[in-house]
């Protein structure tokens, strides 16, 4: 059998933590990515990990013909689809941009895909999914969807639905979504991590060039929340475990012999709040991060983690490393870009 697997958005963030997992798996993976969200200088981080150059086909995933002509000269054991934009704000203002990348993208390589009806297929989704959870803090593949209200959430929600109803129409398919919570931290030899452009959104890479000094301070989002101490609450999960899950689910997908449609959460099973995110940080790596409470940002889920038994129990996976892992990671990172500048 073939070894390769096509990782689309292979030169992303959590893409390229998945080309280091699969490659230590024995797999062959190879990157489709067009550098549109990301940086080349990516490549010589993977290259710096791996010892050896990862096969690069450097086109849009909206290009169905060329994935087509691939596929029919290549053979692939699987298809790991990470392509897509995932600023919520910016999604809001520019929702063209989203749906054309994140939808028309997944359905591209959906079509190409359905052409070989053999090769597994495994989607990046998000917990974003489930909306502000009614009544719980913890969910599981059961709990209701919620249709998101920013334009991104809704691509990820519309791409399980395409998925299920592709799924509908041939059995034969193999396919998987990943409700993804909150990755964070980066490969441990700080050769790859995240690459934020322009003023990162998310909380882990503001703490980060907020210790570096490229911010003055942070801003918490909100201190009146009903929570452990007021901020948010999130399932953190340290990006390597994330990336090795994709691994996991390729393998199911590769076992079955007949066709399925599964969707399983990957998480840590644990909350943190925004307060105890940036504490790990400041203790595990001493150092200290100015920050300041502000306004509760629109949209914000007061709290959510992950039920993880299903990943457990399906693909035999659960999160190995802690938030303090992921916060030393995060801050060994981005001491390495700031030391290339
Ligand atoms: C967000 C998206 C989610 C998406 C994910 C992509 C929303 C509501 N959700 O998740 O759909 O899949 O990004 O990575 O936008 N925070 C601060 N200050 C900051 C940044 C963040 O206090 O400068 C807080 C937020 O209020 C939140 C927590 O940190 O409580 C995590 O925020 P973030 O990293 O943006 O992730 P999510 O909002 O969970």
């Amino acid at each position: 059998m073939s070894m390769k697997v096509l990782v689309t958005g292979g030169a992303g963030y959590i893409g390229s933590h998945t080309i280091v997992e699969l490659n230590k798996a024995g797999y062959e993976p190879v990157i489709l990515d067009d550098f549109r969200n990301s940086k080349p200088s990516v490549i010589d981080g993977l290259q710096k990990i791996l010892g050896k150059e990862t096969e690069l086909l450097n086109f849009d995933v909206c290009d169905t013909e060329r994935i087509a002509q691939y596929l029919s000269k290549e053979e692939v054991c699987g298809i790991i689809h990470f392509a897509a934009y995932k600023a919520v704000g910016e999604s809001v203002v520019n929702p063209l941009k989203y749906y054309q990348n994140n939808i028309e993208g997944l359905v591209s390589i959906l079509k190409a895909v359905s052409k070989e009806a053999d090769i597994p297929f495994v989607f990046s989704s998000s917990c974003t999914v489930y909306g502000e959870p009614k009544g719980q803090k913890e969910v599981s593949e059961q709990t209701a969807k919620t249709i998101p209200t920013a334009p991104y959430g809704f691509t990820k929600w519309l791409g399980e639905q395409i998925i299920e109803d592709l799924y509908h129409s041939n059995h034969e398919l193999r396919m998987m979504s990943l409700r993804y919570f909150n990755p964070i931290g980066a490969h441990e030899s700080a050769f790859i991590g995240e690459l934020p452009i322009g003023k990162p959104n998310n909380l882990l890479p503001f703490i980060t060039q907020t210790a570096a000094g490229v911010h003055e301070k942070l801003t918490i989002f909100g201190n009146t929340y009903p929570t452990v101490d007021g901020t948010c609450v999130r399932d953190y999960i340290h990006v390597v475990d994330l990336a090795a899950a994709h691994v996991k689910a390729l393998e199911f997908l590769l076992g079955q012999r007949m066709g399925c449609n599964e969707i399983v959460n990957i998480g840590t099973g644990k909350g943190s709040s925004v307060l105890e995110v940036v504490d790990a940080f400041e203790k595990v790596n001493e150092v200290t991060v100015n920050y300041e409470f502000g306004p509760k940002r629109p949209g914000d889920v007061i709290e959510i983690y992950a039920n993880v038994d299903y990943a457990k129990s399906l693909l035999g996976w659960q999160a190995k490393k802690t938030i303090n892992d992921a916060v030393r990671d995060a801050w060994r990172w981005e001491k390495s870009i700031r030391s290339k500048e």
